[in-house]
C-alpha cells in the first residue's frame, strides 16, 4: 500500500557534532556572520553530579531571530558527543523540523516503515518538550522531530531531553557494528626474517606503500610532503613493527603484527584506533600495500596489478598534498 508524504512544520536547528565546538562556532560568527544566541553545559550522563560532559553553542542563523544552529562538542571521552565525533568525525548530527503534533507524524511514519533511535517520544514532564530522532539508516543522519509549546520557545532547549536524546544513540557506537572489515592482513610464504628485512627498511617503503618520498635529514628520518616533513619512527617489539608519523604536537601510529604461522608469517595492521569513517578507505589501501609487501618478499611483484599500482600512487599524491597527518 501506498501512503502519501507526511507533513512536517517549519525546520527548527540543526546540530554539529564538533571536535572544538567554540572554533567552529567562531568561525561562524566570525566568517559566516550568524549571531550568538547562547552557550550551554549539559551533563548528558556520563559526568558526575555537578560537572559537565556537553558543551553547546547555539547560534542565531544569519537573518533569523527563531532559528538556530548548535554545534555540540563532547568534554569528556566517555560522553556520547566525544563518542560519536570519534566514530563518524565531524559534521551534521541532525536536523531538527516541527510538528503539531508528534505522536500523529510519527504514526505516519511508521507506516512508511521509519525506524526511530528510541520506541517513545521524549518528554520535558517540565516544559512539555517532545522530541524524537528518525534512525540515521533513512538518509545519513539524524531527522528530529520537535512539538514545541507556548512554555518552549524556538531556540530554547532542555537538559533532560537532551540527555535523554543522547542515550538513544547508543546503538550507533556499538563498535561490533562499525567495524565491519576488520584488520587487512595477509599470509606471506617466507620466514620472518625475510619479511622484517623489507618491512622494517624505510627506503624500502616507497616500493611498497604510499609513502614514496622518505629520506634522511641530518638525524632525522622523513617523509617529505609537499608542505613539510613528517619524522617517521619505525620502531619494532618482538611480534610488532610500530611505524609512527609525527609533525608538531600530532602523531598517528600504526601497529603492524607479525605472526608466524606453519606456511609463513601473517602480517596484519591494526586499524582499531582508526576513525570509522577512514577507516574503509584505508583497508583498501593497507590490503594492497600488503599485498605488495608480500610479492616483494616472495620474489613475484609482477603479480601485482597495474591497476593497484595506480590506487597506491593515486593516495600517495592525496597525502602529499594535504595537510597535517
Ligand atoms: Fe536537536
Amino acid at each position: 500500500m501506498q501512503f502519501p508524504p507526511i507533513e512536517l512544520g517549519e525546520f527548527d536547528h540543526y546540530t554539529l557534532i564538533v571536535e572544538n565546538a567554540r572554533e567552529v562556532a567562531d568561525f561562524h560568527i566570525n566568517v559566516l556572520g550568524f549571531r550568538p544566541a547562547n552557550i550551554q553545559l549539559v551533563n548528558a550522563g556520563s559526568a558526575p553530579p555537578g560537572e559537565y560532559d556537553m558543551l553547546n553553542h547555539i547560534l542565531w542563523l544569519p537573518g533569523s531571530d527563531e532559528k538556530v544552529m548548535v554545534v555540540t562538542e563532547g568534554l569528556t571521552e566517555n560522553s556520547i558527543f566525544y563518542r560519536y565525533w570519534w566514530t563518524y568525525g565531524p559534521g551534521v548530527h541532525h536536523v531538527a523540523y516541527t510538528v503539531d503534533n508528534i505522536d500523529e507524524t510519527l504514526e505516519k511514519l511508521r507506516e512508511h516503515g521509519v525506524e526511530t533511535t528510541s520506541e517513545e517520544i521524549l518528554q520535558d514532564p517540565i516544559s512539555g518538550l517532545k522530541q524524537i530522532f528518525l534512525a540515521r539508516e533513512h538518509c545519513g543522519y539524524f531527522v528530529e522531530l520537535i512539538e514545541r509549546n507556548d512554555k518552549i520557545s524556538a531556540g530554547e532547549f532542555v537538559e533532560d531531553n537532551m540527555s535523554a536524546l543522547a542515550n538513544t544513540m547508543q546503538g550507533y557506537l556499538d563498535e561490533g557494528d562499525l567495524i565491519e572489515d576488520g584488520n587487512p592482513s595477509i599470509l606471506i610464504h617466507e620466514s620472518k626474517e625475510n619479511v622484517l628485512k623489507v618491512l622494517i627498511d624505510p627506503f624500502r617503503l616507497p616500493e611498497w606503500t604510499c609513502h614514496k618520498i622518505i629520506a634522511m635529514k641530518g638525524e632525522r628520518l622523513v617523509e617529505s610532503r609537499m608542505h613539510g616533513d613528517l619524522d617517521l619512527k619505525i620502531e619494532t617489539e618482538s611480534d610488532a613493527v610500530n611505524f609512527t608519523w609525527s609533525i608538531g604536537e600530532e602523531k598517528r601510529s600504526f601497529k603492524i603484527t607479525i605472526v608466524e604461522s606453519e606456511e609463513g608469517v601473517i602480517v596484519s595492521v591494526d586499524l582499531s584506533k582508526v576513525q570509522v569513517n577512514e577507516r574503509a578507505k584505508l583497508h583498501k589501501i593497507i590490503s594492497i600495500e600488503l599485498a605488495i609487501l608480500a610479492a616483494l618478499v616472495e620474489g613475484e611483484i609482477e603479480r601485482i596489478p597495474e591497476s593497484d599500482i595506480q590506487i597506491i600512487n593515486e593516495w600517495h599524491l592525496e597525502i602529499h598534498q594535504k595537510k597535517g597527518l
